[in-house]
């Protein structure tokens, strides 16, 4: 499975469509020899077909399990990687108390523990080689904590709590690594044309909705800007920046003293 000599390696996990399926068919024509994951191999393979002139190892796995995310974890380990996209993602769109167990444990094993692990198993190997990229993609409801039910009645808590923590990932991770030739980045789209919301039974099509190229684009191009969260639809790009200080701020407003509001009224 390793990459021919001087190409580069990424591996993409959630390429059979949508997002993921873009990176590959963009890396692809980049230059880049490739690992695309996902559990269906049928699409995996049209993909492959796709880039005939392209390395491309089809790595069938259910990042939903243990299982699945060690396989693509030792992947991960053994390869090469210049670039990993984690990408696969499911939301399950239930309301908490009726969600299943099961599918909870679904969503966080793809969501948190993969993009987790499969950094954790890649990153050694990018330090060692002194280069590498970790794009992490999460989403702009990671941002959205603060929003009213009447605001967002659609939002789903456990699938939302994932993408915040991609985002805090990735950017304490950033922070670890910058010294040691390693980019990471938090991928963080708004509502995208893919078979997402589709698959979980949502009808989104009469949504303006961005193309999956054009958030490959952004995060491509935010890694050229040197950006850690790259938010492909803001326009005004110190808007995150501000609310990174506003949340800075929060963090060094503590202190060990008990605050005065929480004090006994004597
Ligand atoms: N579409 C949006 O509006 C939107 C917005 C913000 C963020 N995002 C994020 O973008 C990422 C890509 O989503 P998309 O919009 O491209 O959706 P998509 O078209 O449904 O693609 C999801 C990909 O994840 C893979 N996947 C799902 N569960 C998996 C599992 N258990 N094991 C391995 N692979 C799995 C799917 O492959 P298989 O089914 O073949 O396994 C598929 O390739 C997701 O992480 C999502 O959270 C999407």
């Amino acid at each position: 499975m390793s990459s021919t000599n001087s190409r580069p390696l990424a591996l993409v996990t959630g390429a059979s469509s949508g997002i993921g399926r873009a990176f590959a068919l963009r890396l692809g024509a980049l230059g880049y020899d490739l690992v695309v994951v996902a559990r269906r191999g049928e699409r995996l393979a049209e993909v492959a077909a796709q880039l005939p002139d392209v390395k491309v190892q089809a790595l069938v796995a259910d990042l939903g399990t243990l299982a699945g995310v060690e396989a693509v974890a030792d992947v991960c380990a053994r390869e090469p990687l210049s670039m990993l996209i984690n990408n696969a993602g499911v939301a399950h769109y239930m309301p908490f108390t009726d969600l299943p167990a099961d599918k909870a444990s679904d969503l966080l094993h793809v969501k948190v523990v993969a993009p987790t692990m499969l950094a954790r198993a890649a990153a050694p190997g990018m330090v060692a080689r002194g280069e590498g990229t970790i794009v992490n993609v999460a989403g702009m409801l990671g941002f959205s904590g603060p929003a009213t039910l009447e605001r967002l009645p659609l939002r789903r808590a456990v699938y939302t709590a994932t993408l915040a923590h991609i985002v805090a990932l990735s950017q304490a991770l950033h922070e670890e690594l910058k010294g040691q030739g390693v980019r990471v980045q938090a991928l963080c789209p708004g509502v995208v044309a893919t078979e997402f919301h589709e698959r979980q039974g949502f009808d989104l099509s009469a949504v303006p909705r961005m193309s999956a190229d054009d958030v490959v684009t952004a995060g491509l191009r935010g890694l050229e800007l040197g950006e850690v969260v790259c938010a492909p639809g803001v326009e005004q790009a110190d808007l995150l920046e501000t609310v990174f200080q506003a949340d800075l701020a929060a963090f060094s407003g503590q202190s060990p003293q008990l605050a005065t509001r929480y004090r006994p009224v004597s």
